[in-house]
């Protein structure tokens, strides 16, 4: 692993120090600040010439900050001669408009895609995009991995009886069928309506969780409303218990809080987005050496897909 250097900006330096103490490799020297305007200033403090460079850095909040501190450091080593330069997103953020669902909007998807490869991304490594397809707005190689190892052997130390796997809404069935597949459940989905951008409805279910535990699957939780607004359906139809579990803990505003003050039993997340305080509820499960050990096959070019599983 010698010629694998391993660097990363402000946006999750915790996961970063994980990645490197499981690769037991030292986190790469770089200065990432801010000059007195607010433009970022990056210095690549050591030789990076014919290496190959991976940058860890989610897109999580504030999202702009990350996500040009990302390009910038792109930029810098770029220019620095390194043999191939991989960024490693676990989060990647802008990614709910992934289409054009409404006339007069952007694809921000895309555009940050455009973004990352024009500023000299070669690779990408990420995590459960908010849609798989997303891979194909890149020409560029990217592996997609998924949490659901690291959350489904969380969850079989919970012995839970007579779990059911819930989809919170349409977009999550994909990711719940096969969660539910590997845990040999059935599957739920909720008919979740959205009123507004950040408020929305759940009103039927499809699927029976009378005195079930149910384990609600989705990429990321935001406000909370999804979630929150299935709990209470679930429980309304006898649901013992309910779970949540997601990949990416954006929890906007008071999300957290919200979430605490819910009829969940517990909030399982993981550490792609970083976060202190939160509330006892919430269990956060590092998905560090997934990425550690994605890193080192990428870089001994030997088969990732197994880690898929
Ligand atoms: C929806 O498509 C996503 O998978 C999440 O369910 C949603 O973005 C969560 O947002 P919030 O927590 O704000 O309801």
């Amino acid at each position: 692993m010698n010629n694998c250097l391993i660097f990363t900006g402000n946006a999750n330096k915790p996961l970063a120090e994980k990645i490197c103490k499981f690769l037991e490799r030292p986190l790469g020297r770089i200065e990432v600040s801010r000059f007195n305007d607010g433009e970022i200033s990056v210095k690549i403090e050591e030789n990076v010439r014919g290496k190959d460079v991976f940058i860890i850095q989610p897109t999580c909040s504030p999202v702009n900050e990350n996500i040009m501190e990302l390009l910038v450091m792109l930029d810098a080593f770029r220019r620095a001669s390194p043999r191939r330069i991989t960024a490693v997103i676990p989060y990647y953020g802008y990614a709910r408009q992934d289409r054009k669902d409404r006339p007069r909007v952007p694809i921000t998807a895309k555009l940050v895609a455009n973004l990352l490869v024009a500023a000299g991304a070669q690779r990408i490594l990420t995590m459960d995009l908010h849609a798989p397809q997303i891979q194909g707005f890149f020409d560029i190689p990217v592996d997609h991995l998924f949490a659901a190892p690291v959350i489904i052997s969380y969850l079989r130390t919970r012995s839970l009886k007579n779990p059911v796997t819930v989809a919170p809404d349409v977009g999550s069935v994909k990711m719940a069928r096969a969660f539910a597949k590997t845990i040999n459940s059935p599957l739920v989905i909720v008919d979740k309506r959205r009123d507004g951008p950040d408020s929305v409805e759940a009103t039927h279910l499809i699927g029976e969780v009378d005195g079930c535990e149910a384990i609600i699957v989705d990429d990321l939780i935001s406000t909370g409303n999804t979630v929150i607004e299935a709990t209470r359906v679930l429980l309304e139809k006898g649901a013992k218990k309910v779970l949540a579990s997601c990949t990416h803990p954006v929890l906007a505003e008071n999300a957290a809080s919200k979430l605490a003050n819910s009829g969940l039993s517990e909030i399982i997340i993981t550490d792609t987005i970083p976060h202190s305080h939160l509330p006892e509820k919430f269990t956060v499960l590092s998905v560090a050496e997934l990425l550690g050990e994605a890193i080192r096959r990428i870089h001994e070019e030997t088969s990732v897909s197994s880690l898929f599983i």
